[in-house]
């Protein structure tokens, strides 16, 4: 397949890129590189720098090559810093992806996977959480997804766009090429490993008081691969039909088993300090797996929380500067 890959150039982007490449797929990345790398994008693909923000750019990208599917990353990730600045995550996730389809409409590209989040769900009453929870987003970021895939449904129903909406948990990990540079860091993983290399003093633990076991947040960390690789297989379902899908490792850890696990991984102390709760993080965020593994037959390769982590610490030892080393 000739595949548009949009946000390419970040972090779960140029991990699929690299995939979709070395499954003789050919790849065209669109990236802004607003928080991309260049550097991120495997020398096969071509690169186009440009913006979503751009309909006339997206007019011409689509005008010059045929493409069989899109597959998008192109939002903006941090729930934090949605929750001060709202209007910077609807104009993007929601805005500028409208962009995208109406460019995808015209030029009659129908095939879409979308990198939607656990984001979606807000606080759900019930763990693991099946696809049917409803939908009640705490935050912009989570609330930009949700609004972005009530969209889809208009553009299926309307226009003939063939999507699947992956809803996945926290992205962690690295290859051995690629990993996760995101400035500032605002993942927890990434952050931890700044701290056991020296980068940061300390780590600022948000929130000790909340309703599980050791009071600090779970969550669901799934390989950065395996999040890849499920997207591969969502290019491949969008034959059949739109789909949504959670995909996580159906396991949740808490930040405090996170660091231990950190600790134990790097050998280094890794100081914490406790702080307030931040606003808009929900207590526990654990998918149930069970559609994407019956349904894609996507089967997570790197479960286990400490391979993961030893992913990503390898990687930024290798690039101490992340892709400017
Ligand atoms: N990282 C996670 O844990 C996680 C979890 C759930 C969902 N997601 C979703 O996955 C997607 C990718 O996340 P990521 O961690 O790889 O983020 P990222 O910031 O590393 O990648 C996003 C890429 O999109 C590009 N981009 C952003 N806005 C653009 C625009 N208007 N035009 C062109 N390019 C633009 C950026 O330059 C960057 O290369 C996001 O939509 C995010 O909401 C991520």
């Amino acid at each position: 397949m000739r595949v548009l890959v949009v946000g390419g150039a970040g972090y779960i982007g140029s991990v699929t890129v690299a995939e979709l490449l070395s499954a003789g797929h050919e790849v065209v990345v669109f990236d802004s590189l607003v928080t991309g790398h260049a550097e991120a994008v495997s020398p096969g693909a071509e690169l186009v720098v440009g913006d979503l923000a751009d309909a006339e750019l997206l007019d011409d990208v689509f005008g010059r090559r045929t493409f069989d599917g899109v597959v998008y990353y192109a939002g903006f990730i941090a729930a934090g810093e949605s929750m001060r600045d709202p209007g910077k995550y609807f104009l993007n996730n929601v805005g500028h992806l409208i962009n995208l389809l109406n460019a995808m409409v015209k030029h009659q590209v129908l095939r879409f996977v979308f990198s939607s989040s656990a984001g979606v769900y807000g606080e759900p009453d019930k763990t693991p959480i099946e696809e049917d929870a409803p939908l009640a987003p705490v935050n912009p970021y989570g609330e930009s997804k949700a609004v972005a895939e009530r969209l889809l449904r208009w553009y299926d129903s309307q226009c003939g766009l063939r999507y699947v909406s992956l809803r996945y948990f926290n992205a962690a990990g690295a290859t051995e090429a690629l990993g996760e540079d995101h400035r500032p860091e605002t993942h927890l993983i990434p952050v931890v490993l700044e701290v056991a290399a020296g980068k940061l003093p300390v780590l600022e633990l948000y929130g000790t008081d909340y309703p599980t076991p050791d009071g600090t947040c779970i969550r669901d960390y799934v390989h950065v691969s395996d999040l890849a690789q499920a997207h591969s297989l969502a290019l491949e379902r969008t034959r059949k039909g739109s789909a949504v899908y959670n995909v996580g490792n159906g396991q949740g850890f808490s930040n405090g088993e996170v660091i231990e696990t950190a600790r134990r991984v790097t050998g280094h102390p890794i100081l914490v300090r406790e702080a307030p709760r931040r606003e808009g993080d929900a207590a526990v965020l654990v998918a149930s797996a069970t559609k994407v593994k019956q349904e894609l037959g996507w089967e997570p390769r790197f479960p286990d929380l400490e391979r993961i982590v030893e992913s990503a610490w390898r990687w930024h030892q290798a690039r101490p500067n992340g892709y400017e080393s």
